[in-house]
């Protein structure tokens, strides 16, 4: 149920394992660009796997929901519009319609990241639509969380290697799922209950956020105290006990500004830290976005190269990028031309296509015509741009340092 970033290599992986599975997708065009095997690009050999599938007849994909042993719900668990509160409606109507076929001794799993005391309600919720698959207060059907932990761009290889935490809403229903998961991933299965499997995935994402604002406060502090904070995190790091991450714009991606607020919401007075990880993360963007605007300030007509626009390193994935708000941020104020450079994608995405001022070009070109470059993800290709920019221009990097040279409270570059 739900054939997206994570559902479809899910299929996939089912189908090269041996299992029939049948794929469900209320969203009539991902329907029909599986089946015309226009896959997105962001795992590359998932097209091939697919369409494969499909013609071997191991995948097809169905409406309504079909009859089935194993029903997995990766569906999105958004947060609501301008609330840090999650969107749990697409998995309550996934839960309804797989309501109408279970039959006693099936399988659900989520795999979706919920709160905490999700999959238990979500279980209650099926025997009160299904009173006839419980008998003298035992559940007949098994219903578990499972989350998922794969990273983008590995999707399908981690889906199979990583380990994996399983947590039923019973023992019956952990042994289930744990023995299901065996089949196919060539990590360990870890059973343990559907609450622990649950918090399980947000506090992993809640402690790579705490830890990600650790990095980004100091370089907005050692901005402030006049420290390199690169070559400061560096020497910290020498301690062998001390391991700081690298700043950067924020915190992009699917999951990690997504799920903290998951804990905030469910115990508000006990989650201080995460939450304020959250707002860390959220101010570098502003910061990064305000040292960019206070530097073109200084330019009559400024051309900005902006370098990346991932949400992280060596991927194509754009979702919940800073960079994009950032270039976004730019382009709707008008505050000068953009050339974009990004070498995982072929177009512009939908937000930023429609502004004039902004183009996708390669990187010697964004060199040429800026007077600043910003650099927004680090990926490879950009290695050493700062040390290759002919004089004049200016570069300022995720931490806000500015070329040396540039007077920032000055009103002209150095050169
Ligand atoms: N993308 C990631 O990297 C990642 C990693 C770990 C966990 N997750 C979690 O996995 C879940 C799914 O994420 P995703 O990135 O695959 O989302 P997605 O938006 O890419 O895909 C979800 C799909 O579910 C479909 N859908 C919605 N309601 C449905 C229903 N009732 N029946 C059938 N299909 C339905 C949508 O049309 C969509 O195609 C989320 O909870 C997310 O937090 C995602």
């Amino acid at each position: 149920m739900g054939l997206g970033y994570i559902g479809l290599p899910l299929a996939a992986v089912l189908a090269r394992s041996g299992y029939k599975v049948l794929g469900v997708d209320i969203k009539p065009a991902v329907v029909r660009s599986i089946e015309s095997g226009d896959i997105h690009g962001l795992e590359p050999p998932l097209g091939l796997l697919v369409v494969e599938a499909i013609r071997r007849g191991s995948l097809a994909l169905c409406d309504p929901v079909p009859h089935a042993d194993v029903y997995i719900l990766a569906v999105p668990t958004p947060l609501k519009k301008k609330k840090h509160q999650v969107d749990l409606s697409y998995v309550e109507k996934a839960v309804d319609s797989v309501a109408l076929r279970l039959r006693p001794g099936n399988l659900v799993i989520i795999e979706s990241t919920v709160p905490v005391g999700t999959t238990e309600k979500m279980s209650r919720r099926l025997l009160e639509l299904r009173p006839d698959l419980e008998r003298e207060g035992k559940s007949l059907i098994f219903v578990a969380h499972c989350p998922e932990r794969v990273l983008p761009g590995k999707v399908l290889d981690e889906m199979v290697e990583v380990d994996r935490i399983v947590g039923g809403v019973d023992a019956g229903s952990t042994r289930e799922a744990g023995d299901f998961y065996a089949t196919f991933v060539r990590g360990s299965i870890h059973r343990t209950e559907a609450r622990t499997a649950e918090m399980c995935k947000l506090a992993e994402n809640a402690s790579r956020d705490v830890a990600i604002s650790f990095a980004n406060e100091l370089s907005m502090l050692c901005d402030k105290m006049g420290i390199d904070a690169a070559n400061l995190i560096r020497l910290a790091n020498l301690h062998p006990r001390v391991n700081i991450m690298d700043p950067g714009p924020g915190v992009g991606g699917h999951c990690i500004p997504v799920d903290p607020w998951f804990l905030v919401q469910s115990e508000p007075l006990e989650t201080s830290l995460i939450r304020t990880a959250r707002k860390v993360n959220e101010k570098k963007t502003a910061w990064l976005l305000n040292r960019i605007e206070e530097t073109i300030s200084h330019f009559e007509k400024p051309v900005i190269a902006c370098l990346g626009l991932a949400y992280k390193p060596e991927v194509a994935d754009l979702r919940g990028s800073p960079a994009v708000s950032i270039v976004n941020s730019l382009c709707s104020q008008n505050r000068g031309d953009l050339r974009i450079v990004e070498p995982h994608i072929k177009d512009l995405p939908p937000v930023l296509a429609g502004f004039n001022c902004c183009r996708l070009v390669d990187l010697e070109e964004a060199i040429a015509e800026a007077s600043v470059v910003a650099l927004l993800t680090r990926h490879n290709s950009f290695e050493g741009v700062q040390a290759r920019l002919p004089d004049g221009k200016v570069f300022i990097d995720p931490n806000g340092v500015v070329s040396p040279g540039w007077r920032r409270s000055g009103t002209e570059a150095a050169n």
